[in-house]
Parts: structure tokens; sequence; C-alpha cells
């Protein structure tokens, strides 16, 4: 398959669309329109791991922000990344002014003298991260009183059906999400399989107060066997993504793995996958500072 990350964030836009807990998005719409009401200065905004844009087009269709002005900040470690996001963003309006960092968020919030923003957005990307040492660093980034977003935290299921091998799948599953819990990106730890769970302690512990928190599982389905928009290309990237992390796993038989992966190919371009990811979406305030 043509391996292209950013086809696949853009592909997932829908799947996010869905998913997206609605009770946690209006308690943050309603947090910032009466910010915006009251603040005099520009709304100031940063995205964590912004990827290809996506998040600021979907603030935008779903009315987020008062048309009023908003300094909008696109962080991201890949500099591919947001250069797509500044070719889709090329036609934003004129109140809502976009700027692009390539940072690493960790190291960019440890920076001194970072002027602290109103509101703190991240959409698929906490569960890439060291919690224990990246939110304490990222609450800098939030004024007291501040507000944050982190949605679409993966938490400990994958589902897949129909079933292809009942003892096979339930394998693959686990090393799957042990692969997560493993994984070390730039020699530090990067995230667990369940995030989404861990935020309910690591964020308050951080600094961030919960205000409201829900589900926000991918569900992936076929209607009249044919997946809407880009879907497709969606789950054959996710098989993918399991079959680069479990390749030459020493727990899986290799033929049986290659089969498999084959037979959740096929079954996409059956219309007949089902797919399923429990992840967990939080809105909060930032506790102010004890002096
Ligand atoms: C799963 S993608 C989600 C992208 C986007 N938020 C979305 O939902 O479409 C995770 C993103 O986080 C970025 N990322 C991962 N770790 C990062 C880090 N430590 N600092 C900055 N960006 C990071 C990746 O480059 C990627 O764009």
């Amino acid at each position: 398959m043509e391996d292209s990350f950013i086809r696949y964030l853009t592909a997932k836009r829908t799947v996010d669309d869905r998913a997206l807990n609605r009770t946690v998005w209006q308690q943050l719409v309603q947090s910032v329109r009466s910010l915006q009401k009251t603040q005099q200065q520009p709304l100031r905004v940063l995205e964590l791991g912004a990827g290809a844009g996506t998040m600021v087009e979907r603030l935008l269709t779903w009315e987020l922000f008062d048309a009023q002005a908003v300094h909008y900040t696109l962080l991201d470690a890949d500099p591919a990344l947001l250069d797509a996001a500044r070719t889709r963003l090329s036609t934003l309006p004129q109140w809502l002014q976009p700027s692009f960092v390539v940072a690493d968020a960790v190291e960019y919030a440890e920076q001194e003298n970072i002027l602290p923003h109103d509101l703190l957005i991240a959409n698929a990307v906490l569960d890439l991260l060291d919690l224990p040492t990246a939110l304490p660093a990222l609450r800098r980034l939030v004024r007291d009183g501040g507000l944050f977003y982190f949605t679409i935290n993966f938490d400990g299921a994958t589902l897949l059906e129909p079933t292809v091998d009942p003892m096979l799948d339930a394998a693959i599953e686990n090393a799957y999400h042990r692969t997560m819990d493993e994984r070390v990106l730039a020699g530090r730890p990067s995230g667990d399989s369940r995030t989404g769970r861990h935020l309910f302690t690591q964020l308050p512990a951080a600094g961030f107060t919960i205000q409201a928190a829900g589900s926000s599982d991918w569900v992936v389905f076929p209607q009249d066997g044919t997946y809407v928009a880009d879907e497709a290309y969606f789950l054959h990237f996710i098989v993918h993504t399991m079959q680069s992390a479990l390749h030459q796993h020493a727990e899986l038989p290799a033929h049986a793995f290659a089969s498999w992966i084959a037979a959740r190919h096929a079954q996409i371009d059956q219309g007949k996958l089902v797919y399923i990811a429990h992840q967990l979406d939080f809105y909060g305030i930032v506790t102010p500072r004890k002096l």
C-alpha cells in the first residue's frame, strides 16, 4: 500500500469527527465563548502535535470561536506535516492568524520566556508522550486559569471484527498494545496503551483540573460494503501500522501473522472489516500555581 502519513491523518478527520465526545466538546465551547466575551486581547491557542492541520478546520466548521481575533499556533515535531498544514490552511478567515512551530512539544515547553496560552489542544498526541515527565512541562504552556482540550487518547482496546482466529486475534491485540507500552522515542519512554485512564490521575497531578471527560471511540464500519470518505485507506493504514509494529515479533508465528495481516486487508477490500479503538477525551482548567 501507499504508506502516506499525511493521507492517513487526512482520512482520520471523518473518523475523529464522529468520535469526539460531544459532552466534553460542549463544555469547551461554553468556556471559550465566555472567555472571548470577557477577554480584551486576542485568544492565544496552541495545538501540540497538530499534524496536517485538520483540527483547525474542525474548530472552524464546528464554530468553536466567535469571529474575533485568535492567534492559533500549530506545533509539531515533523516539518513535512506542518508544510502540509500550511498548504491546507491557506484560506482561513482573516481573524484567525495561524503560526507554525517545528519543535518537540516537551522541549518547547521547557524553554524560558514562553508567553502562556489561553487554550492548549492536543488531539491523538498524549498517548505518544511519557505522561509523568511531559505533563508538568506542558502545564507551563498555559496561563493560570487557562483551558485544555486533550482528545482521542488511546485506552487499551483494539477490536477488529469479524474474527480471523480467536486465539491469534487476542495474541496480536496484546502484543500490539505491548509495543505501545515498551516504545522508546529519542531515548525517552513514549506513552502507553492505557493513556486514557491514566490521565484521570496524571492530569490533576500536573495541575490540569478535569471538568469533563468521556469516551471518543473510533468506530469504523462499512455500509453496503463500502466505507465513507477515505476511511478504507484509514483502515489499511491501521493494519499496516500493526504489521510494522509486530514485524518479526518473537511470540507471533511469522507465517500465521502474515496470513492474518493479509486477511485483514482483504476484509477491508471486501467491505467487511469493523474497527473499534477505545479512547477518552478531556477538557478542563489549568489550576493556578501556588506561590
Ligand atoms: C497521531 S498524530 C495526530 C496528528 C493530529 N493531531 C491529528 O489528530 O490529525 C500525532 C502527531 O504528534 C506529533 N508528535 C508526536 N510526538 C511529538 C512531540 N514530542 N512533539 C511534537 N509533536 C509530536 C507527530 O509528528 C504527529 O503529527
